[in-house]
């Protein structure tokens, strides 16, 4: 084969066949393909398409590039699950000890914030201490003892998927439902999971704006999945609106501990055992739950070993922002929620988030709303705080959480469904 042969097959929408599709993974791997033309080939998949054999190739050869993780018998059921990114998802962190507490063991190899959505180890290493990077043996023996382990992905897990997302992100091509749906569940696959459930957002703050598109999207990784022999459960939930009412690193572990301790925004409780549920179902303990055990506290327990087993002090304080302002609301009225991409994008230019991948976060930064949507607000009483290290950045926040960012209506906002579709 040649890149030019395998480039123009898919420009003039023809279906690539397995040999071709092997050949092309393997040779960016290894340097052969450049990246200019992996990014041609790559523009020509999003204008194009893939048919569902191609995808599930394609996710094969993403796979097969690196190694397959075995965790061996850790003695419990292994099931996880995959957020595709939102604002204030903060879930991870109450869900993998509340799944642990309910008897499996949830193997999450997790990333970075990018743009406005935050990312799970920017979130836990605001806890001073937390270890983001284990090796294989670190992660089964924390598997056995604890249950959860939420860390960062091994080098060696489907290092084409590593390349090819960081070209996509320069190049246009990251808003194609065959190749998100790839790299997603390459990476779950990888990672030897036995079950698998989906957070497919949809709405301001999502990836996919409109529910066709997010279901589109979450159709594509169940295929891949059942393709793979993976049982695989896709949610849709709502991401017009923030979850819970922080967003920003060490504020979003600071929520994340109210729940694990039996309090916390009932949009977050709720998500949480939804998302528990349906993990458990696939572990095979449908009988296990969720809502007493995290009532408990038994899922905090689980919080504070998984926390301590990766060097981090549970019981230390967080760090906090050294400027804090006060946005206050424009008028009177009942309070009809936040949008997500205006607050995502808000808690980001503070510093809860990053430009480039390189850029440092600041684990202090970030949005709290301090009303939920139905409440009451007087004009010029406090409805939000903004958090950051660097008092520059207040302007722009303030800016993006003007009019109707903070949206305030007459009457009641009517009642949200958070999970849209299963
Ligand atoms: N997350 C991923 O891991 N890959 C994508 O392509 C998009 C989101």
């Amino acid at each position: 084969f040649s890149a030019v042969e395998v480039i123009a097959a898919k420009r003039d929408c023809r279906t690539l066949s397995r040999a071709q599709i092997d050949w092309v993974v393997d040779a960016y791997t290894r340097g052969e393909v450049a990246d200019e033309q992996m990014a041609a080939l790559a523009m020509a998949i999003l204008l194009n398409g893939m048919e569902p054999g191609e995808i599930a190739h394609w996710t094969q050869a993403m796979i097969d590039s690196g190694e397959v993780l075995d965790f061996g018998d850790v003695g419990r059921p292994l099931v996880d699950k995959h957020s595709t990114g939102g604002v204030g998802d903060k879930i991870t962190l109450p869900l993998a000890p509340l799944v642990a507490a309910c008897g499996a063991a949830v193997p999450q190899l997790s990333g970075r914030g990018l743009g406005h959505t935050g990312g799970t180890l920017d979130k836990l290493e605001a806890v001073p201490g937390w270890r983001a990077s284990l090796t294989t043996d670190e992660i089964t023996a924390q598997l056995r003892e604890v249950g959860a382990v939420v860390c960062a992905a091994t080098p060696t897990l489907a290092p084409a998927d590593k390349r090819l997302y960081a070209l996509r992100d320069v190049t246009g091509t990251v808003e194609s439902v065959p190749l998100i749906a790839s790299s997603i569940m390459s990476k779950k696959l990888a990672e030897g999971t036995g079950g698998l459930v989906l957070d497919v957002k949809v709405g301001s703050g999502a990836f996919m704006k409109t529910l066709p598109r997010a279901g589109e999207l979450a159709d594509a990784m169940t295929a891949i999945g059942a393709a793979h022999g993976l049982p695989t459960t896709a949610l849709l939930t709502d991401m017009s609106r923030p979850l819970g009412r922080c967003v920003g690193n060490a504020l979003e572990v600071a929520e994340s501990v109210e729940v694990l301790r039996g309090g916390g925004p009932a949009d977050l409780v709720s998500l949480t055992v939804a998302l528990a549920t349906e993990m458990l179902a696939l572990a095979g303990l449908p009988d296990a739950d969720p809502a007493a055990v995290l009532a408990s506290g038994a899922a905090y327990d689980v919080w504070e070993r998984m926390i301590a087993a990766q060097g981090g002090d549970p019981s230390a304080p967080l760090p906090v922002a050294t400027h804090v302002e006060t946005v206050v609301a424009e008028r009177s009225g009942i309070f009809a929620g936040a949008d997500a991409l205006a607050v995502g994008t808000a808690a980001w230019k503070l510093g809860a988030g990053r430009a480039r991948k390189e850029d440092p976060v600041q684990a202090g930064a970030g949005v709290r709303l301090l009303a939920g949507p139905g409440d009451e607000v007087r004009a010029g009483a406090p409805l939000a705080e903004l958090h950051t290290d660097d008092a520059d950045r207040l302007p722009a926040a303030r800016r993006l959480l003007a009019g109707a960012a903070l949206l305030i209506t007459a009457d009641p906002p009517p009642e949200r469904d958070l999970v849209l579709d299963v």
